[in-house]
């Protein structure tokens, strides 16, 4: 069965192989040093199975994609509300490297271009410039499931022309937005831009957001859901800079792009994708990664605002074991809209029952808003005169009133004795 994914990857990556346009950064000068004809793509499934075609084991510098984990890192440390005193989450419709901030609030407009990015790195609580880059350092590799390396001549060939990041950053100083010495604080900017991945690197840690934060290589929780909610928020309105309504539009998948080649993309809870190719549209995303995602997006049904269908039935079954006794089968993964739909059914049908029994022996998995919704049910039927009990063998309603009012069985038949013998 891997065989025929792997066949699709490999078809769609051959479909843009060909293509040449676009030109390498050069504005850096290490980077134009690259391979223009490199092209890989890695797709990580969210139990961590990787495929990978093309290039996908050639390395290259992260750049600017690592404003997205730095964000999320900093978030992880200090909170939205500490973050978010120092750095918007508009959109600006600008360059990655323009020289500006949020005209009322005197703060980047977001983390996803360079002043963001580098207030961003200011913020992870840290001793020293090593130490705030080890940080860094290590919360990527936790990510990418593997030590990530510096690459030292990419790092030395920006540092050495990095005059515009050098004017955004005593910018930030003067506005109160950095409050650490601006050229250390870039210097690990630098440092977080030059470390080397691969498109599997990214698929994996496409895949650790996707994942709401646990890598699913290793296993390992590197940061919260909340964390990644917030960061995939900012990188679907912000993560391909001025190009970003285009992205939404045509590709549908949170992502971040950087002049090294690479695009990071993510769909939530299902997959992680990274895409290598160096030469750049004059925005800085990578041509032919751009192009393949689209590709990906469109023939795979990847957009995360595609609705094929209405949202799944919660209800597998509802049927009367005995008169005026009522069974209502839940199945799959039980949200708010599922619950509201078992809620309003029985709302709407309790006419015809003296007793209801709710089946969610077969949900998988069920939040609290969901169980709130169809614990609050008891009660409702108790004022109408109604019994309700749950079937509930893995004891996911815990908690409950419905368990504490002593009606939880483990099994239909149990629930429906317990209702003939009333
Ligand atoms: O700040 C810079 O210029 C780079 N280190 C990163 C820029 C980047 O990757 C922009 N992305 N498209």
């Amino acid at each position: 069965m891997a065989l025929l994914v792997q066949e699709y990857l490999d078809r769609i990556r051959a479909e843009h192989a060909d293509a040449a346009d676009g030109a390498l950064a050069d504005y850096i000068p290490e980077l134009a040093r690259v391979d223009p004809a490199g092209f890989g793509v890695s797709l990580s499934s969210s139990d961590g199975f990787v495929y990978e075609s093309g290039d996908a084991g050639v390395e290259f510098t992260i750049q600017s994609i690592s404003k997205a984990f730095t964000y999320a890192l900093a978030l992880d440390r200090i909170g939205e509300v500490a973050v978010d005193a120092r750095i918007g989450v508009e959109p600006s419709g600008e360059a990655f490297n323009e020289i500006s901030v949020d005209e009322t609030t005197r703060m980047p407009k977001n983390p996803m271009i360079n002043a963001g990015a580098i207030a961003a790195v200011s913020l992870i609580p840290a001793g020293s410039a090593d130490e705030r880059f080890a940080l860094i350092h290590d919360f990527y590799s936790a990510c990418a499931g593997r030590r990530l390396d510096l690459d030292v001549d990419v790092y030395e060939s920006e540092k050495a022309t990095g005059s515009r990041n050098r004017a955004i950053a005593y910018m930030l100083q003067s506005f109160g937005v950095l409050d650490d010495d601006p050229d250390e604080v870039l210097d690990v900017y630098y440092r977080q831009c030059s470390l080397r991945v691969t498109t599997t690197d990214l698929a994996r840690m496409a895949a650790t957001l996707a994942r709401g934060g646990s890598n699913p290589m290793t296993g390992r929780r590197v940061t919260t859901s909340a964390v990644v909610k917030r960061t995939l928020s900012v990188m679907v309105t912000c993560g391909m800079y001025d190009a970003a309504g285009d992205w939404v539009s045509a590709v549908g998948m949170p992502a971040k792009s950087g002049v090294g080649g690479g695009i990071v993309a993510v769909l939530p809870g299902q997959l992680g994708i990274g895409v290598y190719s160096p030469l750049l549209d004059d925005k800085g995303n990578s041509v032919r990664g751009v192009r393949l995602c689209r590709s990906l997006s469109e023939q795979l049904g990847l957009h995360f605002l595609a609705v094929s269908r209405e949202s799944r039935a919660a209800m597998r079954a509802v049927y009367e074991p005995l008169e005026g006794v009522r069974v209502y089968e839940t199945h799959g993964d039980l949200s708010f809209c599922g619950a509201e739909q078992v809620v309003r059914t029985v709302d709407r049908e309790m006419r015809g029952f003296d007793v209801v029994i709710l089946d969610v022996s077969r949900v998988d998995d069920i939040d609290d808003a969901a169980r709130g919704l169809l614990s609050g049910m008891s009660k409702i039927l108790r004022a109408q005169g109604k019994t309700g009990y749950v079937v509930d063998p893995g004891g996911i309603m815990t908690d409950t009133e419905a368990e504490s009012d002593g009606v939880r069985f483990r099994t239909v038949d149990d629930a429906v004795a317990a209702a003939s013998s009333r």
